[in-house]
């Protein structure tokens, strides 16, 4: 097994991140955030700002940098600032200072008055419930709310009203921010005519296109690099607010601009996971077998709607064996920070509330948790025919019980000393999914390889696993590759989302190796080539003639004069989509010590075991399925961004905002089930990056019943909650 091969530079500090950047004449930007949550700028007094020392230029929606709103078919409309005088929300951009020094820009934003027209801001989610609206349909089309019933069945009610045994109940879940450690930043560049932007992201090529739009440039004089991303998960998927104010302060200017968010304007001028309300219902059998399940889902959203969590649709599109199954999904728009994509959009909070709910029908009929849910294992998902193409979560529950010891739960938990000792456990599945993707494979005279794509590594391990699979395709050692990622001007990898990198970027290093491999081929056999005319294969990265004469491919090069051969390969998602339903699966498990006087509540032992296909790099996978089980804890029993009633965070920083430290967090343990999945793509790895925080905090709510005999509906779960 190899390292991570951008561990080394990111932990000396080699690495360089987006605002590590410096060039000669840069200047710096400070972004000015609103005040208020709803109403209008009615003036901005700029002039003290503007006098300041070393003050260049202060931006204001007065005196713009003309944006216009791009729209990509990915992520939709990304909110571009300063256009026009609307506050939606507190904490909005509404202004950019520019100064020689940081201090400078810093110091003189501090100077800028705003007046506004205050209006009345909707801040909390109970109070806007009763203006929830439809949600828009969901990514892959599916509508705000849908219904699939056993013939004669007229309604879920009916279905729900003739089950023996309900369980009905409502759970909710907290917003949270990413809190990335590389706070959203730009460096701007523009010269010639060109841009170039140094800026964090999670697809170089996605981002330019953003930029491009937003300036009205040709996306060919855009230029976007981040070789390294200190965190984004969702949370860096669309272009920054420092990246747009930068990129077009510089051009404005004539000079580099460098832009970074504090660490507090993180909590409100990026996006957040939306906050959820989410009622469950669930009919069974008196054995346990469901027979109707209906999931009914708000979510927070902005005041000019956006992201929406889709838990509900979550549920109908994976899960449960279940004759009858209906959803909903509402919106409830809020002055609060916009929302976004957070590390398995949908099933982290859906999953805290089905799994819970599972966990409340499995006490409710005295039936162990996990034969509760063996009994209920869907061969497809809820009301469609194409079955799953490889699944073996029953394996995980059954491995995963062993490792942890699940016999000796009991129902009742047990103690030890003065703390409450309690077992739990969750299903985890996310969608396998792939997009287009297109990389660049070269092959060079020193007898090494490139793979190049300008997808990004946002922590993932794709660096690794591309050098990898790119060894593996040219039969070569991983040592003589080198993986490039995130620069806009290698072949178009598209975005480090939804979990598709590895299987996206692998099957396009698995078209264009081939290819480079028969160039290389016609190369040496060619006229005046050392094989001239012969019959050729290849292997163990050397040219093979029939007779037993053979050369490396960095011979035949230099033999033919060349430096390199390259091809690029590029895939998509093809028929497979008409054979088979994808999804990667895990079974959580989680013991929890629950103090008996101070209630506090402490995880003592994890166990993730997942089936996510095959596993190119052990390392990195299990180090995303680590961090995705950490997050999960975070989600149980620390995070939660609070809202004031003025639209103001309470908890907007690193002192108050909670998330879990080493203290919080024991060994965690995972293993991997492995099934490759060559029927999803040719690599047979289906996704893994955010699949490991599925399931966890359901885990975590039902090891504290089961601890406890408390049941909590809502998470984080506080130390009141135990009382
Ligand atoms: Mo993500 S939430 O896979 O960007």
């Amino acid at each position: 097994m190899i390292s991570r091969l951008d561990g080394p530079n990111k932990v000396t500090g080699r690495a360089r991140y987006g605002a590590d950047n410096n060039v000669p004449g840069m200047v710096f930007g400070h972004v000015v955030l609103s005040t208020i949550a709803h109403g209008r700028i009615t003036a901005m007094d700029v002039a003290a700002a503007r006098n300041a020392p070393g003050v260049i230029a202060v931006y204001t929606p007065f005196a713009p940098l003309r944006l216009r709103t791009p729209v990509s078919p990915f992520l939709g409309a990304t909110w571009v600032p300063l256009q026009n005088t609307d506050v939606a929300h507190y904490g909005q951009p509404i202004g950019f200072v520019v100064a020689e020094t940081y201090e400078q820009a810093r110091d003189a934003a501090m100077l800028v008055g705003v007046s506004y027209d205050e209006r009345p801001a909707l801040t909390s989610m109970r109070d806007g419930l009763a203006t929830a609206q439809d949600a828009p349909p969901a990514m892959d089309g599916a509508p705000p709310s849908l219904a699939v019933l056993a013939p004669g069945v007229e309604s879920i009610e009916d279905a729900l009203a003739a089950s023996p045994v309900v369980v009905e109940a409502t759970y909710t879940t907290a917003t949270q921010n990413h809190a990335a450690m590389e706070p959203h930043s730009a460096v701007a560049v523009w010269e010639s005519g060109g841009l170039t932007v140094h800026s964090g992201n999670q697809g170089s090529d996605l981002v330019a296109a953003a930029l491009a739009d937003a300036l009205g440039l040709d996306l060919a004089r855009v230029h976007v690099v981040n070789p390294f991303v200190g965190g984004a998960f969702g949370g860096k998927g669309a272009a920054s607010t420092p990246a747009f104010l930068a990129a077009a302060a510089a051009r404005d200017l004539g000079r580099p601009v460098k832009a970074a968010l504090t660490r507090e304007q993180v909590f409100t001028a990026t996006a957040t996971r939306p906050a959820t309300v989410q009622r469950l219902s669930i009919g069974a059998d008196e054995d346990g077998t469901l027979i109707a399940l209906r999931h009914d889902s708000w979510s927070s959203t902005t005041a000019t709607p956006g992201f929406v969590e889709p838990t509900s649709h979550g549920t109908s599109r994976e899960w449960y064996a279940t004759p009858n199954v209906a959803i909903s999904q509402k919106m409830v728009p809020l002055h609060v920070p916009p929302t976004t994509f957070m590390r398995a959009p949908g099933e982290a909070p859906g999953s805290f509330a089905l799994e819970s709910a599972i966990d409340e029908l499995a006490v409710a009929l005295d039936v162990d948790p996990i034969e509760l849910r063996r009994r209920n294992s869907s061969v497809a998902p809820p009301g469609k025919d194409l079955q799953w193409s490889s699944k073996h979560l029953d394996e995980c529950f059954r491995l995963g019980a062993t490792r942890f010891g699940w016999a000796e739960r009991t129902r009742r938990g047990r103690a030890d000393g003065d703390w409450l000792v309690g077992l739990g456990t969750a299903t985890a599945m996310f969608p396998a999914l792939r997009f287009p993707a297109s990389v660049r494979v070269t092959l060079r005279d020193d007898d090494t390889a490139e793979v190049a794509t300008s997808g990004a590594d946002p922590g993932t391990g794709l660096l690794t696993v591309l050098a990898l699979i790119g060894a593996e395709s040219l039969d070569i050692s991983p040592e003589r590759v080198t993986p490039r990622l995130g620069d806009s001007a290698l072949p178009p990898g598209g975005m480090s989302g939804g979990s598709t990198a590895t299987a996206s970027a692998g099957s396009a290093i698995m078209i264009a190796a081939p290819q480079a491999i028969d160039e290389l081929l016609a190369l040496a056999s060619g006229p005046g080539a050392p094989f001239e005319g012969a019959e050729l294969s290849y292997a163990d990265g050397r040219v093979l003639a029939a007779d037993g004469r053979r050369m490396t491919f960095g011979e035949v090069l230099r033999a033919t004069g060349r430096r390199s051969i390259a091809a690029v390969g590029s895939s998509a998602p093809g028929e497979e989509m008409t054979k088979h339903s994808f999804s990667s699966f895990g079974a959580q498990f989680c013991e929890v010590r629950v103090h008996r006087w101070t209630r506090e509540v402490r995880v003592s032992r994890m166990l993730g075991v997942f089936d996510a296909g095959r596993i190119i790099n052990e390392q990195t996978a299990r180090s995303q399925i680590i961090g995705g089980m950490i997050w999960g804890v975070s989600a149980a029993l620390h995070e939660g961004l609070e809202i004031e009633e003025s639209g103001r965070p309470a908890n907007g920083d690193f002192a108050s905002y909670l998330l879990p430290v080493n203290a919080d967090i024991p060994d965690v343990d995972v293993a991997f089930v492995q099934y490759p999945d060559t029927l999803h793509n040719p690599v047979g790895a289906r996704g893994l990056g955010e699949i490991g925080v599925v399931g966890m905090a359901a885990a975590i709510a039902n090891a504290v019943h089961n601890a406890t005999g408390i049941r909590v509906r809502h998470i984080p779960i506080a130390i009141e909650d135990l009382l």
